[in-house]
């Protein structure tokens, strides 16, 4: 599979996982198990493929002061991602702050991550 190929999954499951965030947001307390998995699952996939797939590339990673930045504040996002999803769905903290804190981190992810793969793809191109 081309390297364009495996970024355009990436991509498309992150959007799968966004979808699936506004659509419990929507959908409310108590959360519909089929969705909640479906996010949980799905964001847990991205991330097993994009470990496996950028360990057989670090040298070309920490080389790049942008790839570097750009994976740090997606692992710092991803680790916040989990912690304020797990809490949310425990349903035992502050939720309106939780879902001050989830969607923007979310947002900020996505920008980075998706920035990642850009310049991650010109760079394995090259
Ligand atoms: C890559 C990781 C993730 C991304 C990008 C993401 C993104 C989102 C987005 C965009 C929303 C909608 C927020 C809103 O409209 O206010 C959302 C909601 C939610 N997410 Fe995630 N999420 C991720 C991981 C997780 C994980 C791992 C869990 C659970 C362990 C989780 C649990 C939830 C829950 C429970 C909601 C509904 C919050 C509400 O009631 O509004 N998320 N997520």
């Amino acid at each position: 599979m081309s390297m364009i190929s495996k970024g355009m999954i990436t991509l498309f499951a992150l959007t799968i996982v966004m979808i699936f965030g506004f659509l419990l947001s929507r959908h409310g307390k108590p959360y519909s198990d089929v969705l909640l998995t479906i996010h949980k699952v799905v964001a847990l996939a991205i991330i097993i493929y994009s470990y496996l797939y950028i360990k057989q590339h670090t040298s070309v990673v920490l080389n790049n002061f942008w790839l570097v930045l750009f994976l740090v504040i997606s692992v710092i996002c991803i680790l916040a991602l989990f912690i304020t999803g797990a809490l949310l769905s425990i349903g035992k903290v502050d939720y309106f702050m939780l879902k001050k804190i989830h969607l923007p981190v979310a947002l900020l992810m996505s920008v980075s991550f998706i920035s990642f793969i850009v310049v991650f793809l010109q760079k394995v191109k090259n």
